[in-house]
């Protein structure tokens, strides 16, 4: 039997279709040089600069990786076996049970980063960063975590590598997350509370404000903090929001590219509405998946559609001002060009952690400026009623920010209904949510109020 009659016949059997047909990609993809113009400039005018930060305690491979000289990328072979050990490539899902649910005749296909042992895609960068920084003689990796989904990536893959993991996770989401906490110690991980008693950054914060809540933006500066005190061992590794997380992440649109290939099911055909849709938080799992597809949406005219599903906590993209940010409140890091909510935005405490950023990308803001990205704000409830409905039909329990997609999808099928057409939506199911149940419990079950 050929290997496209097998994916045929997993996809009418409602399997995991394609998953397996494919081999692993063989590179990773450069897709900045398809954005229609150049990423704006940034601002590093502090001292020590954010370059200088970043040369102390960034891998200097993974420096180079935000702008490799070729758009194609080897995977060296080390990194690409552990990524098929930890389940790659992962389902292309068709989700016909959703569909019918929908009453729709839009192919809906789930990208299956839920299935990864830490049960996020967020895995996908943490193997190829930290085996860059064992390479340069790094001994200790060290960042920052919201939710936990990227803390507890970095401690897996420490701990397979054989080296230490140091990891600031925002203080309020370390209380309504503990088994993120547990499984990242289980592994060797230091966790601590940001803002941090370890760090001078988080000592100044915590003399004003010792019930100081945390934020990414504290997070990340006392990892950066605590790295530049650490010294020559130290490796400071970002889960999103830099060019070169989004460069392993274009695994996902690469594989999802050979997956409908194999399923002869084309995407961008004219006059359907066909969509890529994905949550965007620091960008990664958006432009991991959009990225390999760039110069499709450029060339089509429109006809293959990019989404990008934020959180009505922090609408960016949606009702945000274009303006020069940071992510970090120390300053550590660079000022860059983004859809933003302004230095002083305070998300409400919704518990989709991963989607509160109060500033975009410049990679993820440009596309949208340029017209190239489509975008929605899902409310909380909606979005974890939408990831219901995916439990209750094809029986798997998403992360609280990848229902943000399915919802966003959902809203797409609807109106293509009542149009009458049957796009194919690609829908990045980027985490499991159940670590997450209790977040489903308050807000959908009305417990632990
Ligand atoms: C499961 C999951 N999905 C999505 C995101 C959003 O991140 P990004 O926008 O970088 O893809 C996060 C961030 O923590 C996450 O944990």
């Amino acid at each position: 039997m050929s290997s496209n009659a097998q994916v045929r016949i997993d996809a009418e059997c409602g399997a995991q279709s394609a998953a397996t047909s494919i081999p692993l990609p063989t590179h990773w993809y450069h897709f900045l040089p398809d954005l229609p113009v150049a990423l704006p400039p940034v601002k590093d005018e502090l001292t020590p600069s954010a370059a200088e930060v970043a040369q102390r305690v960034r891998p200097a491979a993974l420096l180079a990786q935000d702008r490799p000289a070729d758009q194609w990328v080897p995977i060296p072979e080390p990194v690409a076996d552990r990524l098929r050990h930890i389940g790659r490539p992962t389902p292309l899902h068709r989700a016909r049970a959703l569909e019918s649910a929908l009453g729709t005749g839009a192919h809906i296909y789930l990208k299956r980063e839920d299935v990864l042992p830490t049960g996020s895609f967020k895995l996908n960068s943490a193997v190829a960063q930290a085996y860059y920084a064992a390479e340069e003689g790094r001994t200790t990796l060290i960042s920052e975590t919201g939710a936990g989904q990227w803390g507890m990536s970095v401690a897996l893959a420490a701990a397979l590598l054989g080296l230490d993991s140091e990891v600031f996770m925002v203080r309020c989401s370390l209380a309504q997350k503990p088994y993120r906490r547990h499984y990242m110690e289980l592994l060797g991980a230091t966790v601590h509370a940001s803002p941090s008693p370890d760090t001078k950054f988080g000592q100044q914060l915590l003399a004003r404000n010792p019930e100081h809540p945390g934020s990414l933006g504290t997070a990340i500066s006392d990892a950066i903090q605590f790295a530049l005190d650490f010294g020559p061992g130290a490796a400071y590794l970002s889960g999103s929001g830099v060019p070169h997380v989004y460069l392993h992440q274009t695994l996902l649109g690469l594989e999802v590219q050979a997956q409908l290939a194999a399923l002869e099911e084309p995407i961008g055909v004219p006059g359907r509405g066909d969509h890529l849709i994905a949550c965007s938080g620091g960008g990664s799992n958006l432009c991991g998946l959009v990225g390999p597809f760039l110069k499709q949406a450029g060339d089509q005219g429109r006809d293959l559609r990019l989404l990008a599903a934020e959180s009505t906590a922090a609408p960016r993209l949606t009702a945000g001002r274009y303006q020069y940010g940071r992510s970090d409140l120390a300053g550590f890091t660079p000022e860059v060009l983004g859809y933003s909510m302004g230095p002083d935005f305070v998300p409400p405490p919704v518990h989709t952690a991963g989607l509160r950023n109060h500033h975009s990308s410049s990679t993820v803001s440009l596309l949208r400026h340029e017209g190239l990205l489509d975008a929605v704000a899902i409310e909380e409830k909606r979005a974890l009623e939408a990831g219901r409905l995916v439990l209750r039909t094809e029986g798997f329990l998403l992360a609280p920010e990848s229902t943000h997609a399915v919802a966003a999808a959902i809203e797409v099928a609807t109106r293509a209904k009542e149009a009458d057409t049957d796009p194919v939506l690609v829908v990045l199911a980027s985490g499991s949510g159940l670590l997450d149940l209790q977040s489903y419990g308050e807000v959908l079950l009305g417990s632990g109020r």
